[in-house]
């Protein structure tokens, strides 16, 4: 069973970015399983925090992402780049660096994301990779799957209504899967 962590970088209770994830998981194909991540408890990154010690939220999320064969990426877009908070989920996760190799090394990435707006996330996912390439993960760039139109697609609870769209996405994961058991 290939297991995925999956993280949205919205903290907003009725986000169409969480949405997508939770029809992510309900559209994984057979022998893969998405698995839920949160960055909602992960503290604003501090050094001097982190010279007391990696807090736990952030250590628990760093075992889950290291069990995991892959990440997926659930990115909203801000002022064209990635929204603060997510940015600091995964910067935490990089502490101490010399865990860096074990967390994200050689790791598959897929990042997707969705957006009210007529581009979805297309800069925010670009924005990205500098990161992925940094931490020396495996972003994987055989799908995209970029939503635009969200106030169209989702519910007033941020849930995925749109057919068309979860088809895209039931493609974009089965391509993705079959990349992580073949590498
Ligand atoms: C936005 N939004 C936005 N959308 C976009 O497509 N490109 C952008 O550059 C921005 N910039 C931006 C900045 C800030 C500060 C906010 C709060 C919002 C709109 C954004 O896509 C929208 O609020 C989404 O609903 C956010 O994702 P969730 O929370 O629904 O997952």
């Amino acid at each position: 069973m290939i297991t995925i962590l999956g993280l949205s970088g919205s903290l907003r209770r009725h986000s169409f970015n969480r949405g997508l994830l939770r029809a992510a998981a309900e559209a994984m194909p057979e022998g893969a399983r998405l698995e839920l991540g949160s960055i909602a408890d992960i503290p604003l990154y501090d050094g001097d925090v982190e010279a007391q010690g990696i807090p736990a939220a952030v250590a628990a999320l760093k075992e889950r992402a290291a069990a995991a064969e892959a990440l997926l990426l659930v990115t909203p877009e801000y002022n064209n780049g990635i929204p603060g908070v997510f940015k600091n989920a995964i910067d935490w996760m990089s502490r101490p660096a010399d865990d860096i190799p074990r967390i994200f090394g050689a790791k598959p990435v897929g990042v997707i994301g969705t957006s009210p707006g007529r581009f979805g996330t297309l800069l925010s996912q670009t924005a990205w990779l500098p990161v992925l390439r940094t931490l020396g993960a495996n972003h994987w760039s055989g799908g995209r799957l970029v939503v635009t139109g969200a106030g169209g697609l989702f519910d007033q609870a941020g849930n995925l209504t749109d057919a068309a769209t979860r088809a895209r996405l039931r493609t974009y994961l089965a391509d993705f899967v079959e990349h992580i058991a073949g590498a």
